[in-house]
């Protein structure tokens, strides 16, 4: 096992991305290739998974043939629904995460469950538009010759599995962003599916994130001259990232700042919280499970005004303007909800707003408050997560956290040290650790693999300032709150 090497494929929004390790964790390949998003109409958010499995297959084929893989992993965007008809065809475009077009079917599945306690009795959350279940309803509502051949529902990753291994299934860390799966005892909540008129046929049959879901079809392994390797299962990008980065032990937290933003915490409790705001899901090591708070717009907030206010610049130049500038922008506040927000407002009428314009506004103070307002959404679902079990030990990944003006401005809004991850490769790294495990690695064998970078300390004349500074965000938001849903009614 020496010199194994293992695969790890994360089927992302914007790209998939694989990687190759060795069996101590060092990387030895990866390759990335970009993904499109169709978003037909505001709010909608559509991929095509033949699309998904092109770029996979495109990447497999270039896996240098020196390299002998002993074994893969997946990963994948949580949430998105893949629906497949009798013959596994694939029947509509997948509908993803970030669609926010099931408002109205959450209102009424959650009525007809008995109200939102009910749901988050039987299934460890409440029903979000994000949710697979209300894309369900959707399509049920919307499309009923569609929802009329639905055989089978699949979360993305599970679509990629089918094309490698011809096997259908799912596991806990996916199934558990389904509601439909009771995240307590991980198995399908069949009451649920029952009183929602739902069969429970089209729902996959569950095993281990570390088993393997099948090996590679005949016809696959001749076309890659590879052989016919297991593929475990794998998990939700998530719970396989922070896999990736040794965040298996309760009190351990990822704060991820990426297209979308997620504060995670492994949990020892078994229970959701009460309150509903963050999420209850399963991770992928045992019974482990983990709360979660999740942000829709994060780097892709900064990335989106980067592009109006200096679409020229540099990072490193608008950095150093940035970092002058002092910490609340001379009065600048940004909400960050450019496609509604998850949590912890769970509205999806909610906008993006620039509030304290003056003459004295320029391209670094519009830019700092928006990394500013992101990080207060953060600290929205960190706070809430102290509530819920101990955050101890903080790691912040993702393409916001390469950037040091923001892991100081999340330091001090978090008021812990914040450390970096040596390997920071999302949910590719834990995919390979997936796929390691199943092949009989230990866990404490992997989880070594996760060294820890460079940490920022916060500091605490920022500390100060930025308690100031969130109130008046947090103030902002229930300001505005009615506003959003008259302008979102017009
Ligand atoms: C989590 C969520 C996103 C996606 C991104 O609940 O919706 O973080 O997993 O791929």
């Amino acid at each position: 096992m020496a010199d194994a090497a293992y695969l790890g494929l994360d089927l992302g929004t914007t790209a998939i991305k694989a990687l190759i390790a060795n069996s101590a964790g060092e990387v030895l390949w990866r390759l990335e290739k970009p993904l499109t998003l169709s978003t037909p109409r505001p709010a909608w958010a559509e991929q095509n998974p033949e699309d998904w499995w092109e770029a996979a297959l495109a990447i497999l084929r270039e896996v240098p043939k020196t390299i002998k893989i002993e074994r893969m992993g997946l990963s994948g965007q949580m949430h998105t629904l893949v629906p497949l008809g009798e013959s596994r065809d694939v029947l509509r475009p997948a509908i993803l995460w970030c669609d926010q077009r099931s408002s109205s079917q959450c209102g009424e599945a959650t009525r007809q469950l008995g109200g939102e306690g009910r749901v988050v009795e039987m299934t460890g959350n409440p029903l979000y538009p994000g949710f697979t279940l209300p894309k369900i309803l959707w399509i049920r509502d919307n499309e009923p010759e569609i929802f009329r051949r639905l055989e089978t529902v699949l979360i993305a990753k599970d679509y990629l599995a089918m094309k490698l291994t011809g096997e259908i299934g799912g596991e806990p860390s996916d199934a558990s962003g389904s509601s439909m799966l009771d995240v307590a005892s991980g198995a399908w909540s069949l009451a649920l599916m029952k009183e929602l008129d739902l069969s429970p046929g089209i729902l996959p049959p569950l095993s281990p994130s570390t088993a393997a879901r099948g090996r590679l079809t005949a016809e696959l392994a001749k076309q890659l001259s590879w052989e016919r390797i297991e593929v475990a299962s794998g998990g939700a990008d998530n719970a396989v990232s922070a896999l990736g980065l040794g965040i298996v032990e309760p009190g351990d937290c990822m704060v991820s700042i990426g297209t979308s933003g997620t504060v995670l915490g492994v949990t020892a409790a078994r229970a959701p919280d009460p309150t509903g705001r963050l999420h209850f899901f399963r991770h992928v090591i045992g019974d482990a499970a983990y709360h979660m708070g999740v942000m829709l717009s994060a780097a892709a907030a900064l990335n989106w005004a980067k592009d109006k206010v200096a679409p020229m610049a540099g990072w490193p130049e608008l950095e150093a303007e940035m970092a002058a500038v002092p910490a609340g922008g001379d009065g600048l506040l940004f909400l960050p909800y450019l496609q509604g927000e998850r949590t912890p407002h769970r509205d999806p009428d909610a906008r993006g707003v620039l509030f304290g314009l003056s003459s004295m506004t320029d391209r670094p103070r519009i830019l700092r408050a928006v990394m500013e307002g992101v990080t207060f959404g953060l600290r929205d679902s960190f706070e809430i997560l102290k509530g819920l079990t101990d955050a101890s030990r903080v790691l912040a990944v993702g393409g916001g956290a390469k950037n040091r003006l923001w892991r100081e401005i999340l330091a001090a809004n978090l008021k812990t040290t914040v450390a970096t991850a040596e390997v920071d490769e999302g949910g590719a790294y834990g995919a390979t650790m997936l796929a390691a495990l199943g092949a009989g690695q230990s866990l404490s064998s992997v989880k070594a693999w996760a060294k820890p970078g460079p940490e920022t300390e916060p500091k605490p004349s920022d500390i100060e300032r930025y308690d100031a500074i969130y109130e008046q965000f947090k103030s902002l938001y229930l300001d505005l709150k009615d506003r959003f849903k008259t302008v979102a009614a017009l």
